[in-house]
């Protein structure tokens, strides 16, 4: 109860006796967003990310999901989400299919539906990456197995969010209430942000900053349900927002998204050792990655820099997650 005790969470509200002694963790068919989430469920989800950690740093791994197959059909370019994914799977003694749109029937023209219904056959869950925003909720209504949205288009990537959650308890040593958390660059169609938004507008006395071009603002589905938190989020620049920010999470501009005619002055969106000088000693700078030009390379080294150990805690996350949804009650 460390999360919730931290956040000042008033445990009478809705807990029920199954999660607080966390001999399960919810287990939804399909994860395809964040907006149902509770901080309950991210207490669970840290508690167990935690014991991930230990099982993998002390003996590599085990074999809980022996003889269970996720399939991987990746529509999309991927490095972190696929191969994490891949990863926590072999960690778990799993097996992992994969496909894309290049060497599979997707290029014969097959629809979503049908490669997912395929898919459904060989694998007990199916990670989905899709261009086109709402793909993963379309394929959820035709699957019989999990579905679990690894990014549709500029709608949603909720397992990232969980990774970057997890990555802001574990930096912060548990200490969220109150911080502030500043989203930079192009907030319009970087789906990590959209779902990493709704998490965070479950912690206590919270802090949102947006800094975006012009043109690429958040979604106004997204603020409306900010407000419905009592979330009152902030608009400035890098420079205003920079010496009060716990947490920078920083985003690429989504070039292969972008549709309108906008030009970008991207040096008002990096980061430099400059501004790095201004900010707190104690801030984190997050980036789901890849990143462009919006990090200077030098910042690699700065302590503050999490954006490889988000990576790593992504693993742990991921074993959490495929363990969840492939085993009916996943005990501790
Ligand atoms: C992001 C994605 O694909 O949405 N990367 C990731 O999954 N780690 C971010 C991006 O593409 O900019």
């Amino acid at each position: 109860m460390e999360l919730l005790k931290k956040l000042n969470y008033d445990q009478t509200q809705s807990l029920n006796a199954e999660m607080t002694n966390r001999k399960s963790i919810p287990s939804p068919k399909h994860l395809i967003t964040t907006q149902n989430m509770s901080l309950i469920d991210l207490d669970n989800y840290f508690f167990r990310a935690d014991k991930m950690q230990a099982l993998v740093k002390e003996k590599g791994g085990d074999d809980r999901l022996k003889h269970k197959v996720l399939a991987l059909a990746f529509y999309e370019p991927s490095t972190r989400t696929s191969c994490s994914f891949q990863a926590a799977m072999l960690r778990l003694g799993g097996s992992t299919i994969f496909i894309n749109d290049t060497f599979s029937s997707v290029k014969k023209g097959e629809t979503l539906e049908d490669t997912i219904k395929t898919l459904g056959i060989y694998a007990d869950a199916i990670v989905l990456r899709h261009p086109i925003k709402g793909s993963s909720k379309k394929a959820a209504e035709v699957s019989e197995k999990p579905i679990i949205n690894a990014g549709d288009g500029e709608g949603e990537h909720p397992t990232q969010a969980l990774l970057d959650v997890y990555t802001i308890y574990k930096e912060m040593r548990g200490n969220m209430q109150g911080i502030t958390i500043s989203f930079v660059g192009d907030l319009k169609y970087s789906r990590t942000v959209h779902s990493l938004v709704k998490l965070v507008a479950l912690f206590s006395d919270i802090k949102i900053i947006f800094v975006n071009p012009p043109g690429l603002e958040i979604p106004s589905d997204i603020i409306d349900f900010l407000h419905i938190k009592g979330v009152q989020p902030e608009y400035t620049t890098m420079n205003n927002a920079i010496e009060v920010t716990d947490v920078l999470y920083m985003t690429r501009i989504q070039r292969e998204r972008i549709t309108e005619d906008i030009v970008v002055d991207t040096t008002l969106y990096r980061l430099d050792q400059d501004l790095m000088k201004r900010a707190k000693q104690k801030m984190i700078v997050m980036h789901p990655l890849p990143r462009n030009d919006e990090i200077s390379v030098e910042i690699d080294d700065d302590p503050r820099a999490a954006y490889f150990r988000q990576m790593e805690y992504g693993l742990y996350i991921r074993m959490v997650l495929l363990e969840s949804i492939l085993t009916k009650t996943a005990t501790s």
